[in-house]
């Protein structure tokens, strides 16, 4: 990490005027930008290019995907995620072996050691509830850190790919943001519309849900967080919690003080003074003034985290039993590999479809119901639904809670991000043992044909250097990480299951709200729950925006 440091300050001075998108600092110049080659040495040599010299790595072309797709992004360059990242950049260092890192400096998930040759123990990712107090402190205060630190490695681009270098194409327009911002920054331009003009967005696009990659994406997401927070806090054995939603309750039960932040009692729409994250601030929240004014979210603090009043009284937390039917899906996803895709593990773990495969109108309805108990006014909007406004404004820390791990929560944020983190934790507790289950084959990630984004050897938006879905479809072991839960259910019924998730435990979030969501609406229809809001009328908006 000194080194890394150390290069980025040598590159600084050598390139005073930085530039880029989100890539590493190093690259965002004006030459690397017009050049389009993002291949910084590695190390004070400028000889060693990608580490070329130690036989790391070499500049190359980029690889993208050229399968046709799916869904209903129907226009064609136009969009700077296309044939991601080669709107931006065309070489990068393409590491050898283990080797890994937009200078090849680091090592692929899973492997250590100073030639990336020894595998690793994996990290164990926990319940929240089963953390010591001191694992506990160290995460929350790991995650303040991450909240004010300024990466040291990546900026954002806060410019329109075509406004780049500024109005005389001489200054990049490129900003530095915290490492937690950078997470929260990323979903959010993997999910923001396609800027064709003044208040002329084209929404239906998303590069992290509605499709294949909602799995691997996320999955690569945490990864690179958890690769941060290990760095901030020098442990590297340092793992995300996870938080087991499927309690089948009505409470949301990290929503405490001491956990995830409790209600604020004088004001129901903040989170609780005694919380280190009411003092959060929002960012990447305003997606309708980006899309009016072309511009991209810069990382300014938008307010502090707010949530909504509204009491969801009937509202109760997936189960076990959802979870047990969903991992009763053997095939990962199904044609159009979308959001009306049916006996889809993919699916129905990120709520469109029900835990058990089946297609069912009332599942299109879920983050619309979602929406109407959320009370956002500006929740009706495409924009809206993936909008952290949902997690932000929503309901009871309950509501929030359900549905922080939503789909199209348009950016992850912050708190509820965490919330989402952890469910998202959860989520990829999930698909890993459903993965342990049917060991699938690589060529059941379809290649082709799935939405944009989401085929199989799609470099996933906006991560740099370029990774693909491909590569993240591997049992978590090899990733480096694994699960103190077990999901090992078979026939073992509902009191294995409940062991199972007392061991286990769940932080993560953003998927973990999704699969919430899922076993909410089963549940809904279940109990014979009256919709919360009208089926039409967010049926119609929902359905005009995918
Ligand atoms: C990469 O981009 C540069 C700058 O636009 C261009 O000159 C070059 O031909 C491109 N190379 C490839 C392999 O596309
Ligand atoms: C662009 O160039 C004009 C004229 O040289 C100058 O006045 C202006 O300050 C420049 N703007 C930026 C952002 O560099
Ligand atoms: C970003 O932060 C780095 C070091 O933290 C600093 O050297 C650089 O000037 C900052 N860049 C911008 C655009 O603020
Ligand atoms: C960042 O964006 C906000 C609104 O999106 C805008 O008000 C602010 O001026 C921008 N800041 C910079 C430094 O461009
Ligand atoms: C799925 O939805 C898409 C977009 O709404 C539509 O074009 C397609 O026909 C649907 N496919 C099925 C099998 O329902
Ligand atoms: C939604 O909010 C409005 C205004 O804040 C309130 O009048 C209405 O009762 C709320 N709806 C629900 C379902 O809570
Ligand atoms: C995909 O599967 C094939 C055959 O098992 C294997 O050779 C290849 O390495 C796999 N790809 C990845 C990225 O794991």
């Amino acid at each position: 990490m000194r080194r890394v440091l150390a290069l980025g300050a040598l590159c600084l001075l050598a390139w005073p005027e930085p530039a880029g998108a989100q890539f590493p600092r190093v690259c965002c110049t004006v030459d690397g930008i017009l050049s389009k080659r993002c291949c910084p040495a590695l190390g004070a040599d400028p000889a060693d290019v990608c580490g070329v010299l130690s036989g790391r790595g070499s500049c190359s072309a980029v690889r993208v995907d050229t399968k046709p797709w799916s869904g209903p992004y129907s226009l064609r360059n136009v969009d700077d995620r296309e044939r991601w990242p080669t709107k931006f950049f065309n070489q990068t260092c393409r590491c050898t072996g283990n080797f890994a890192g937009y200078n090849c400096g680091q090592c692929k998930f899973g492997w250590t050691g100073t030639d990336c040759d020894q595998r690793r123990a994996p990290v164990v990712r926990k319940n929240i509830h089963a953390l010591t107090p001191a694992e506990l402190q160290e995460f929350l205060s790991v995650l303040d850190r991450a909240k004010t630190t300024i990466h040291p490695d990546y900026v954002i681009a806060t410019q329109h790919w075509l406004g780049l270098l500024g109005p005389n194409g001489t200054s990049p327009q490129i900003a530095n943001i915290s490492i937690y911002d950078f997470f929260v920054w990323q979903h959010y331009y993997s999910v923001r519309d396609t800027l064709l003009g003044p208040g002329r967005p084209f929404k239906a696009i998303d590069f992290s849900h509605k499709g294949p990659a909602f799995i691997t994406w996320h999955r690569y997401h945490l990864l690179s967080l958890e690769r941060e927070l290990q760095r901030l806090t020098g442990n590297e054995n340092f793992a995300i919690p996870y938080w087991n939603f499927a309690t089948g309750q009505r409470e949301c039960d990290v929503c405490t003080d001491s956990l995830l932040g409790g209600r604020n009692p004088d004001n129901p729409s903040l989170i609780s003074s005694q919380s280190r994250f009411s003092r959060w601030g929002v960012v990447c929240n305003s997606l309708d003034d980006y899309n009016r004014l072309v511009t991209l979210c810069n990382g300014t603090n938008e307010g502090f985290i707010q949530r909504g009043a509204i009491e969801s009284s009937s509202m109760s937390m997936p189960t076990m039993n959802d979870v047990r039917s969903c991992l009763g899906i053997r095939n990962f996803d199904s044609p159009p590999y979308f959001t009306n895709s049916s006996f889809s593990f993919r699916n129905a773990l990120e709520g469109y479809e029900k835990p058990d495969g089946e297609l069912d109108d009332s599942v299109n309805n879920l983050h619309n119901l979602v929406h109407s108990m959320l009370n956002g006014t500006s929740a009706l909007s495409h924009s809206a639904a993936n909008d952290p406004i949902f997690l932000v404004r929503s309901g009871t820390f309950l509501t929030l809670c359900h549905f922080g791990v939503v789909p199209f929560l348009k950016n992850s944020q912050l708190p509820l991000c965490f919330a989402s983190q952890v469910l998202h934790a959860f989520t990829d507790a999930i698909f890993d043992e459903w993965m342990r289950r049917f060991v699938p084959s690589n060529a059941t990630f379809p290649d082709e044909m799935a939405p944009i984004g989401h085929n199989r050897n799609y470099n996933m938006v906006p991560f740099f250097p370029p990774v693909t879905n491909e590569e993240l479809y591997i049992r978590s072991e090899q990733l480096g990480y694994s699960y103190a839960i077990s999901l090992d259910d078979a026939d073992g019924g509902p009191s294995v299951f409940v062991l199972g998730s007392t061991l286990g435990g769940v932080f993560v979030g953003l998927l973990v709200l999704l699969l919430i969501f899922v076993l909410y609406l089963r549940q809904r229809r279940n109990r014979g729950f009256e919709p919360l809001i009208k089926a039409d009328f967010t049926n119609r908006k929902y359905t005009d925006e995918a």
